[in-house]
């Protein structure tokens, strides 16, 4: 199983919206995919299953190391897609600010997903690089930067590769998939501005051909927790994500992995 954790220090620009179109984009091409919401506020499959506000999840695994994994994962109507909701346990209950508690235990978890046979598992994590997320990037095998397509901010380049150096030290054998720009809205000159200027500051790459359009779909859908590809007039933003999938597949050697 290949594990790819979807991370940013930033909140709201657009972690669970890739998240789940990608691992949606992993199953409908045929892979066993299993979605993990590893952020305590997550919503991940808000409505997949009603009660998946009060069902046992990520969080319950990691604060009980006899919560059997099995018994927290969700089916979806695509037989080839799982998920994980994020659980009843918050982070502050585990106590996380005790570094190291829950890195054995997050490892413990991929380790029992690995044995379901699943072959991708995709990890949405809260906005941050510190307590469960650092332990996440260092139990996973690849990273995935979703960056908004806004005028960049002075701060902003030293601040992602900043983050990027501190994945690279939390685990050093982490594939750095790169940043892939999201809400691009190609009429708007600051929106295209703003993905050149990331690909001129950044190395190649780091940062993924594929971009995320803004599109009020992502917000209808993730006003319901689901994936774009399965709303009414979701099919036009499929490709997107299936692009972005081979772009994935096509980086690292998954595609030798998975194929
Ligand atoms: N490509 C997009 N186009 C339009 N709205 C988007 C897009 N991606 C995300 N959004 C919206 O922006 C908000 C934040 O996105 P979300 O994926 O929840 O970000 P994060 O998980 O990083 O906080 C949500 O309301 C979502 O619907
Ligand atoms: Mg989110």
């Amino acid at each position: 199983m290949i594990t790819i954790v979807v991370s940013s220090q930033k909140g709201g620009v657009g972690k669970t919206t890739v998240s789940i179109n990608l691992a949606h984009s992993f199953a409908r091409s045929g892979k066993r995919t299993l979605l993990v919401d590893a952020d305590p506020q997550g919503s991940v499959g808000l409505s997949l299953t009603r009660q998946s506000r009060t069902l046992n999840g990520f969080y319950d695994a990691i604060g009980d190391p006899s919560c059997a994994l099995e018994q927290l994962i969700v089916p979806t109507k695509l037989e080839t897609l799982s998920l994980i909701p994020a659980g009843q346990c918050s982070d502050y209950e585990l106590g996380v600010g005790a570094m190291g508690v829950s890195l054995e235990r997050v490892k413990a978890f991929f380790h029992m997903a690995d044995t379901q046979g699943y072959d991708v598992c995709i990890v949405d994590t809260a906005a941050g690089l510190f307590g469960v997320t650092a332990d996440v990037l260092s139990a996973c095998d690849a990273v995935l930067i979703p960056q908004q397509a806004e005028p960049l901010g002075v701060r902003s380049v030293p601040k992602i590769l900043e983050a990027l150096t501190k994945m690279r030290v939390v685990n050093p054998k982490l594939h750095v998939l790169g940043l892939v720009m999201t809400m691009v809205q190609n009429r708007l000159a600051e929106s295209i501005e703003a993905v050149q200027a990331v690909r001129n500051l950044l190395p190649e790459n780091m940062v993924m051909r594929t971009v995320v359009p803004r599109d009020d779909i992502f917000v209808q859908a993730s006003a319901k927790g689901l994936p774009v590809g399965v709303m009414e007039q979701g099919a036009g933003v499929l490709a997107v994500f299936d692009n972005l999938r081979l772009e994935i597949e096509n980086k690292t050697d998954l595609h030798s992995v998975l194929n």
